[in-house]
Formats: C-alpha cells, sequence, structure tokens
C-alpha cells in the first residue's frame, strides 16, 4: 500500500487529498497543528476537520506537528519514509502576513525548505507536490488590456484569452510579503528539482475551494462569501466596482490532478491551477450565484479602495496542465460548487444549532 504524507492535512486541500487518496488505496499521514486558528482566530479552526479524518479515513495517522520545528519534519520523513508527499500547509493569507511577517515567511518560505531537504535524505524518489499560489505572479496580470463589461472585467489582449499562462514573469511587480514568502518556497521546490532532480511540482492556485473550507474574511474567497450569504451576514467588497474575477476549482478537481502526477511524474514542473476561463466570476456574479441558490439576497458593503496588489482580473491558462496530462480536467462545474458549499455552510449552521439544543 503506498503511503502519502500529507501537510496542512486538516485544511481545504489537505482534507479533501486526504480523503481522495485514502480512496485511491493510500495509507494516509497528515501534518497539521492547526496553525489556521493561530492565524485566524477561532473562526479559522480546523480541529472539526480532524475528528471527521479520523471517523472516515481507516487506520489515518496525524501528526500535530509544526512545519517550522525542523527536527520534528527530519525525524518524522526518515521514520515514513514516504511515497509521496503533498504540502499544503501555508499561511494562505496575503492580508494577514503584513501583520505577521516572520511567522508566514517561517511557515511558508523555511518550513517548505524542511520538507524539501527533508525529502532529499529520506525519499528523493518520491513525488514532491507543492501547493503554490497565483500571487508568485505579483501585480503583473494587473498590467494586462481589460476591457469592462456590466459585471466583470475580462482581457482585451488575445494573448490572454485562454487565461494566465505559466511562463508570465514572477519578477518586479508588487507581491506582498504573503507572496514572496511563496515565491520563495516556489524557487525552492522548483530548485530540488533541477538541481537534484527531484521529481517535484508547483500548482500555482488560483481560487481553490469546496464544501470543506473554514473560510474567512481573509482567506477562501468563496467560502467566505457564500457563509455571509447564507448567514445574512454583511459581506465587504473592497474596489474594482466588485467585477474583479476570480477562477474556481474544486478542491476534489485538485486533488484528481495531484493523482495524475503521481502516475506520471516530471521534474520541477510548474502548473497554473485554476478553474480556468470556464469556472471564473466576478464577485457581483458570485452575489446573484449564492442568492439563487440560498433564496437571500447577499448584504454588502462596497469599500472605494482595492486590497493591495489585488488581480482586477484572473483566469488560469490550463491547456499546459491538459496536453501534459490529458486524462485530468475540470469535473466540478462553478454552479455544482455553488451548491456544494451552500450545503455546507447551512449544515454547519444546523449542527451549531443542534449542538446548541442538545
Ligand atoms: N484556498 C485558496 O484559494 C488557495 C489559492 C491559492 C493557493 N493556495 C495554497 O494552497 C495551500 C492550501 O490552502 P488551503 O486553502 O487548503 O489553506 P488552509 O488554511 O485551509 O489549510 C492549510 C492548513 O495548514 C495548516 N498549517 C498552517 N501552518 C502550519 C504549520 N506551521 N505546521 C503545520 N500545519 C500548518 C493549517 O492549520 C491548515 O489546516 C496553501 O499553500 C495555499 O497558499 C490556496
Amino acid at each position: 500500500m503506498p503511503k502519502v504524507v500529507v501537510t496542512g492535512s486538516c485544511g481545504l486541500i489537505g482534507s479533501e487529498v486526504c480523503r481522495f487518496f485514502a480512496r485511491q488505496g493510500f495509507q494516509i499521514h497528515g501534518i497539521d497543528d492547526n496553525h489556521r486558528a493561530v492565524f485566524f482566530g477561532p473562526e479559522g479552526d480546523t480541529s472539526w476537520v480532524l475528528e471527521h479524518l479520523r471517523n472516515e479515513i481507516p487506520g489515518y495517522r496525524h501528526a500535530a506537528l509544526d512545519i517550522r520545528n525542523r527536527d520534528g519534519v527530519l525525524a518524522l520523513m526518515d521514520e515514513e519514509r514516504p511515497d509521496l508527499i503533498i504540502h499544503t500547509a501555508a499561511q494562505p493569507s496575503h492580508d494577514r502576513a503584513t501583520t505577521i511577517p516572520f511567522l508566514d515567511f517561517e511557515v511558508n518560505a523555511l518550513g517548505t525548505l524542511h520538507l524539501l531537504e527533508a525529502a532529499r535524505r529520506s525519499c528523493p524518489e518520491s513525488p514532491f507536490i507543492h501547493m503554490s499560489t497565483n500571487k508568485v505572479y505579483g501585480d503583473r496580470p494587473n498590467g494586462i488590456a481589460l476591457r469592462e463589461l456590466a459585471t466583470r472585467f475580462e482581457y482585451d489582449d488575445p494573448a490572454f484569452e485562454h487565461g494566465i499562462p505559466e511562463d508570465l514573469s514572477i519578477d518586479q511587480s508588487k507581491h506582498s510579503l504573503f507572496g514572496a514568502s511563496k515565491v520563495s518556497s516556489d524557487i525552492m521546490v522548483q530548485e530540488y528539482g533541477r538541481y537534484f532532480h527531484m521529481p517535484t511540482c508547483c500548482l500555482r492556485g488560483g481560487c481553490l475551494t469546496g464544501p470543506n473550507h473554514s473560510g474567512v474574511e481573509l482567506h477562501g474567497f468563496l467560502s467566505y462569501l457564500i457563509k455571509c450569504n447564507v448567514q445574512g451576514r454583511e459581506y465587504k467588497v473592497y474596489g474594482y466596482k466588485g467585477k474583479q474575477v476570480r477562477d474556481n476549482i474544486h478542491s476534489e478537481d485538485v486533488a484528481r490532478f495531484m493523482f495524475e502526477f503521481w502516475k506520471s511524474p516530471r521534474v520541477a514542473e510548474v502548473y497554473n491551477l485554476g478553474g480556468g476561463k470556464g469556472n471564473a466570476c466576478s464577485i457581483l456574479e458570485a452575489f446573484g450565484m449564492a442568492g439563487d441558490i440560498s433564496g437571500r439576497a447577499m448584504s454588502y458593503r462596497y469599500i472605494d479602495e482595492n486590497r493591495i496588489g489585488d488581480h482586477i482580473c484572473y483566469y488560469s491558462d490550463l491547456r499546459k496542465m491538459r496536453a501534459h496530462y490529458p486524462a485530468w480536467d475540470i469535473g466540478i462545474s462553478l454552479p455544482r460548487i455553488f451548491e456544494e458549499i451552500t450545503a455546507s455552510w447551512m449544515g454547519r449552521r444546523s449542527d451549531k444549532s443542534a449542538r446548541a439544543m442538545g
């Protein structure tokens, strides 16, 4: 039975990966010390996910290990010698990074280095898949010519008709401290591939989402937006008239791509992994879709100032992924993503009231 070590196993992507690879017959070893609650407070707490993983996955093993703990990471990898490493643990918010620059860098950059070096020493042949981010491109996508439509911005340059390709420069643009710490880990993951010939891969995520997200205002755009809709909370729109475009991909489609990479790994690869043009929507469009499903109009407030470095329009060009892994494509449409997330927040709300009544 192949063994996978999944860091950030209680997060959105990590938990989906654990479930998905368990279904493919892998032994699952998760690493997560619930740092999301440190970054975002009680709303970001992922301990409920750990409970689910323990109940759902036979033989699930868990280490509440901080990936900043170098000796702990080296020892765990030496003991486990996994066949596959999927690294999803991170400080994931660019706004939050500004207030915790040391912690952000230590988790995102140094933590990744610990894992890479541990892999090189203990299992250099095992594929190492790293969740990177489209923030490695900084605000460079904002330099692309755009046209403004009624509810969204759209690229006005035919070179980007299919979205943002992997060869867009990551240099000399504004990244946020989070983007910069993720650039460090992205380059380091590529380097362990190129320099040591390890089968590494960076997945530069767009908006990754799904029903298991503990969405908070500073991270998890769609999950948080739908949570606000379901709970009747006010959502704040920061700039760009609410016409900023995001491409949304379901966490299961992310896990499915990782599985394809595991079956046929390559060295030092980079892919832009998002929902692509087909799963892209603006915030205004997302309000409409969320309201259609819940039957509740979105309550929101417009703040006439965009988040620093925020993308005006971003969707991933998926052609390289499709060319390298023809068995993979987006499997879960945007409307279904909305339905699943809405159902999940409604379920969590009724869980809570059931607990309160019990
Ligand atoms: N969700 C998105 O929209 C999105 C977009 C682009 C890239 N990404 C990247 O994908 C990856 C996963 O994102 P996510 O949305 O699942 O995030 P998440 O916050 O839901 O999950 C990350 C998990 O890592 C854990 N963690 C954080 N620091 C840790 C540490 N020091 N030691 C051990 N565990 C730690 C957290 O507790 C959390 O459960 C991240 O690298 C993120 O930057 C996410």
